[in-house]
């Protein structure tokens, strides 16, 4: 049997970046994703295989008829405001079903688990640049899952010996450079992907979300970073537990903060368009600053961001708003 890798959620923004990169790197993969946000056409290659976390007997039979060398999980649901209307959905799906996955990986003895962690485990940071052991008070049901599973992981390696790396994102953002893949969420709500729908006309303008924050302009600050670096810190991570590593949690992010103000300064020169910008009030549970020190995963990973420029994450994101402002007028 030929060594594949495990990628859960491997249809939806970042995992199929993931994918991509494992098969561009000679990995053989498994994807596994019920396609409730992911994309089919976005798994560019490798197996893939329709199917739920919850689904115990799926499980047994995937470990079961494959050598399965490590698992990446990037299936859960990630928006916050949804998270505190509805927890249920987030403690099922973010917990109960990642606890699944775990039990099946130390049933069939696969040891190696690379989880995909955020920045919402901090809470409202009490300084930043945030290091990984600030205190982790999470303010939201999406964060205090995450959270949760981190913790279960450490539980899980002192009992049953499996390896972890919790990975901690802070804004992810950006494309795949070849232009193939990127972020198709349906509803979107990220900053960058929505301010490039009012530039290039899918939508009428992007709303800012306070401008009384404790910053410099008074918009809220964050750390934005690249789909692909994010990846290749996956991939790292993973060859390090290959390699008998123990269990550890990186922050993933640049180190650079830039104001919502300031990102739609930079799309509007990236892109040479005029944005409609509308003032609205705070979105609830929004931290003024959110900025990694990502020096561990730097040092320890031997991660080296290489497009850490916000100019190269919007034009690479410029470029896919591009396509599907195209592909759905042909539709
Ligand atoms: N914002 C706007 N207008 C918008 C959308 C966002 O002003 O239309 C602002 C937000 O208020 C925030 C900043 O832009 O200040 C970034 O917002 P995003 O929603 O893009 O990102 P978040 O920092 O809220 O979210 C990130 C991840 C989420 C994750 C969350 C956890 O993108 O997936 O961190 O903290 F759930």
């Amino acid at each position: 049997l030929e060594e594949t890798i495990l990628v859960v959620g491997g249809a939806g923004y970042i995992g199929s970046h993931m994918v991509k990169m494992l098969l561009g790197r000679g990995y053989g993969v498994t994807t596994l994703d019920n396609l409730s946000s992911g994309h089919r056409d976005a798994v560019l290659g490798g197996e893939f295989v329709l199917g739920d976390l919850a689904d115990r007997a799926l499980l047994d039979k995937l470990f079961r008829e494959r050598k399965i060398g490590a698992v990446m999980h990037f299936a859960s649901f990630i928006q916050v405001g949804e998270s505190v209307q509805n927890p249920a959905k987030y403690y099922e799906n973010n917990v109960v079903n990642t606890l699944n996955l775990l039990d099946a990986m130390v049933a069939h003895n696969v040891k190696r688990f690379i989880f995909s962690s955020s920045a919402a485990v901090y809470g409202n940071p009490i300084a930043v640049p945030i290091p990984e052991d600030h205190p982790k008070l999470p303010i939201n049901p999406y964060g205090r899952t995450k959270w949760m599973v981190e913790q279960i992981l450490e539980d899980y390696d002192r009992a049953y010996g499996l390896k972890s790396v919790s990975l901690r994102y802070f804004n992810a953002a950006g494309a795949d450079p070849e232009g193939q893949l990127g972020e198709r969420h349906e509803p979107e709500t990220h900053l960058i992907p929505l301010i490039l729908r009012a530039a290039s006309g899918r939508a009428p303008d992007i709303k800012v979300f306070g401008r009384d924050y404790d910053t410099p302009d008074g918009t809220c600050i964050r750390d934005y970073v690249h789909i692909v670096d994010l990846c290749e810190a996956h991939l790292f991570a993973m060859e390090r537990l290959m390699k008998g590593a123990s269990s550890a949690a990186y922050n993933l992010g640049n180190g650079n903060g830039f104001s919502v103000a300031e990102v739609i300064a930079t799309t509007e020169r990236v892109t040479a368009r005029k944005i409609t910008v509308i003032d609205a009030t705070r979105r609830e549970g929004d931290p003024p600053r959110l900025v990694a020190d990502a020096s561990r995963a730097r040092a320890e990973l031997g991660w080296q961001p290489r497009f850490d420029r916000l100019d190269s994450i919007i034009e690479h994101a410029w470029a896919w708003e591009c396509k599907s402002v195209t592909r759905l007028s042909e539709k």
